[in-house]
């Protein structure tokens, strides 16, 4: 049987379906796992996840048994490829079973923010709701507003999908435009200079790393329109915090749905004294069907690579 490291608890039916193919080091510990390459002696495989820091050092120091590492996570800006790569070590990732979870947490993070329902929540837990008001809370409509894609990947056209149902009018900006089929209607925008000015809603849905390193800097969120809203339920380095915590203070973003942070789960504590905006703990794949889906998934990744074959999920 082959030995597989696994850095966090998993959901049950994994770590079952683990501990009956592998010698499988589980662990109950929901935090990032110390000593990884200490850990992973003797090991074929090892299970990783989002907040693991899988850099060259890392990666550097895995035992030359380790053939393939799983990330629990469809986002691999976590884990050093190109050393892997070039170790031999294969890194599989969880696409698609995640797309309808994560972009139903962005279309929550639109209309809560669009809505006020974090203020409105922390109105009611604190006792000191008066009662209906014709005035009270007033939010914006996202029914028939512009709604701005940036990545159409696949959970970006998810957030399409719905949006469409919210009778939003969907663009987007991509490196390059989409199949038609893929575009489902949605309009594609070359560059920021169209892009930006249309999105009454911005949703972030583009890889994190270098390449979109604080793409939502200051200059393109001054090139929104004033009273914009923002939802982010992709990676936190997309955003330049300072610059989007004081566009939130001077209104010109009406207010921001945030499910992921730079650093996290620390963030920049100025987000936690702004009423308008919504914070979640990373939730977009946190659906019990969605886990157990990406939990197979990983594991039928490991199983092919292990076995000599070529995974669909293989990270290239
Ligand atoms: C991912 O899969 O990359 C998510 O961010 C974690 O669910």
């Amino acid at each position: 049987m082959p030995t597989l490291l696994v850095t966090r608890r998993l959901p049950p039916a994994i770590e079952a379906r683990a501990a009956k193919a592998f010698d499988a080091r589980l662990t109950a510990s929901d935090t990032p796992m110390q000593n990884v390459a200490a850990q992973a002696v003797g090991a074929d495989a090892v299970i990783c996840c989002p907040g693991d820091v899988f850099d060259a050092k890392l990666i550097g120091a895995l035992p030359d048994t380790v053939k393939v590492i799983g990330t629990f996570s469809v986002g691999y800006d976590h884990v050093d490829v190109a050393a892997a790569r070039a170790r031999g070590i294969a890194v599989v990732n969880t696409p698609d079973v995640l797309s309808v979870a994560t972009a139903e947490c962005a279309m929550l993070l639109i209309l809560a923010a669009a809505r006020r329902a974090g203020e409105g929540e922390r109105l009611v837990r604190s006792g000191g709701w008066a009662g209906w008001a014709p005035t009270q809370l007033m939010g914006t409509l996202v029914s028939g507003r512009r709604l701005g894609i940036f990545g159409l990947g696949r959970i970006g056209r998810e957030l399409a999908r719905m949006a469409h149902g919210f009778n939003m009018e969907i663009h987007y900006h991509d490196v390059a435009r989409m199949p038609p089929e893929l575009e489902s209607g949605a309009i594609f925008h070359a560059s920021d200079s169209t892009f930006l000015p249309i999105c009454d809603v911005l949703s972030l849905h583009a890889p994190g790393g270098a390449g979109t390193m604080h793409w939502l800097n200051a200059e393109r969120i001054a090139a929104m329109p004033r009273g914009a809203i923002v939802a982010n339920a992709a990676r936190g380095t997309l955003v330049d915090d300072t610059a989007l915590i004081a566009a939130l203070r001077t209104g010109h973003i009406a207010a921001a749905g945030l499910d992921v942070y730079e650093g996290e789960p620390r963030m920049n504590p100025e987000y936690r004294l702004l009423e308008n905006v919504v914070l979640l703990p990373h939730l977009g794949s946190a659906t019990t069907e969605t886990r157990d889906a990406m939990g197979h998934l990983v594991l039928d990744g490991i199983d092919a690579v292990l076995g000599g074959r070529t995974p669909g999920n293989l990270v290239k």
